[in-house]
């Protein structure tokens, strides 16, 4: 199993499509796994049943896991002991984004629950997780001035 782990919008869901092509290994998008499963958009389901319920959902479904198959996380994945355990099973990539890649790409984004708050706010968070992708990750790659295609080859390299 490849994980693929980083703050939201460090470009997860992209970097792993890329990745899949590149090593001919099917890949999965956890938020739209969820999704499905859930019939609820992320943002509905937060707001319908709380942040707790979707992360129990993030963890029964890590649990769940038993293809060999890239995992493209949330961003929030790393934050109990549990599913940094059940990540540790697999090689753990961390995508590492500068706080100013971050800030343009989800710009004016309303979708993430999470991205909420002012600049200072939202750069605290993203600080507060910072030592947790660290601590999570077998390899960092940064992405910052990357295309995800680059990222994707970047991933390979470290894996050989
Ligand atoms: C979250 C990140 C989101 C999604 C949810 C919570 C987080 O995924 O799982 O909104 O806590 O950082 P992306 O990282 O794909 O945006």
């Amino acid at each position: 199993m490849i994980y693929l782990i980083g703050y939201m919008g460090s470009g997860k869901s992209t970097v792993a499509e890329c990745l899949s092509t590149e090593m001919n290994m099917a890949y999965i998008e956890m938020d739209n796994a969820i999704e499905k499963q859930e019939g609820l958009s992320i943002k509905d389901m937060f707001q319908a049943y709380g942040e707790s319920y979707f992360r129990r959902k993030e963890t029964d479904f890590l649990k769940g896991l038993n293809e060999d198959t890239i995992v493209s996380t949330g961003g929030g994945v790393i934050l109990s002991d549990e599913n940094r355990r059940l990540l540790s099973r697999g090689s753990v990539i961390y995508l590492k984004a500068s706080w100013s890649t971050i800030i343009d790409r989800l710009n004016g984004d309303s979708m993430r629950p999470l991205w909420k708050g002012d600049t200072k706010e939202k750069q605290k968070h993203f600080e507060n997780r910072l030592p947790l992708y660290e601590e999570a990750a077998d390899y960092i790659v940064s992405v910052d001035g990357r295309t995800p295609q680059q990222v994707a080859e970047a991933i390979v390299q470290c894996l050989k």
